[in-house]
């Protein structure tokens, strides 16, 4: 496990940002496995000053997650955060970026053999959360083995997502599907960011706790080629 430790939330964009260029750099038909919420924006928004306007753009992406119910449209689907933050910024064919459907007949039959069709990750992106779930693959008594799955969300994990729904809990999607840990896992290369006070305790855990399922992030510590990226405040801990 190699752990970066940086300043702040703008060198640790930077470094996890370094990563994704040498790796297009070396296969521009990489397939990446991407990831929502605060962490990634600041390398999202570098990948963007990057890639824009570039017509030959061939990688393919797939993201870890989507809430249950909430459909491309929806202002707060993970689909739309994608589009929002990064695709349509980028002259990516549609047909290669995917977010796991959250609507719909079939849908986590669908993204599993998306995950088969697409093959294997080079780079899987990772934030942590505050209670150490990875993806949506939250704390339990048993760590989850299938490849994908429909999980119901921890209240920690409904609470610090609300801030997304208007501060109000009742709005936030108690469901999500999720890739599960053997397909986290199952990428070439691990990179997981962390930033910020609030994920310190969660990044203790996963990195010198005991690999347990009440701290899912832990499981990294079984995969060859993970990268931490952590900023001064989230590594207080340490
Ligand atoms: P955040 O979420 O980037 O919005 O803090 C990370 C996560 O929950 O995985």
């Amino acid at each position: 496990m190699e752990i970066i430790k940086v300043n702040d939330y703008n060198e640790m964009s930077q470094k996890a940002f370094s990563f994704f260029k040498e790796q297009l750099k070396k296969n521009p038909a990489s397939v990446l496995g991407l990831a929502t919420g605060s962490t990634p924006l600041g390398l999202y928004g570098l990948l963007i000053k990057e890639l824009k306007g570039r017509q030959d753009l061939s990688f393919k992406t797939v993201n870890l997650d989507e809430y249950i119910g909430l459909g491309k449209d929806d202002e707060q689907s993970y689909y739309n955060f994608m589009f929002k933050n990064l695709f349509s910024e980028l002259s990516l064919p549609s047909a290669n970026w995917h977010v796991p459907e959250g609507r719909g007949r079939n849908n986590l039959s669908r993204f599993i053999k998306l995950l088969q069709d697409i093959g294997q990750r080079d780079i899987q992106l990772l934030g942590i959360g505050a209670n150490g779930h990875i993806g949506f693959v939250e704390p339990s008594h048993k760590f989850p083995e299938q490849e994908a799955m429909i999980i119901n969300l921890t209240q920690q994990t409904i609470q610090d997502n609300s801030r997304f729904f208007e501060d109000d809990m009742t709005k936030v999607p108690t469901q999500a599907i999720t890739m599960g840990v053997p397909q986290i896992l199952n990428a070439k290369k691990i990179i997981i960011l962390a930033s910020g006070e609030n994920k310190a305790e969660a990044v203790k855990k996963a990195i010198q706790g005991p690999v347990t399922p009440q701290c899912p992030a832990s499981i990294l510590q079984e995969h060859s080629n993970v990268t931490w990226i952590i900023d001064e405040l989230a590594g207080s801990k340490l």
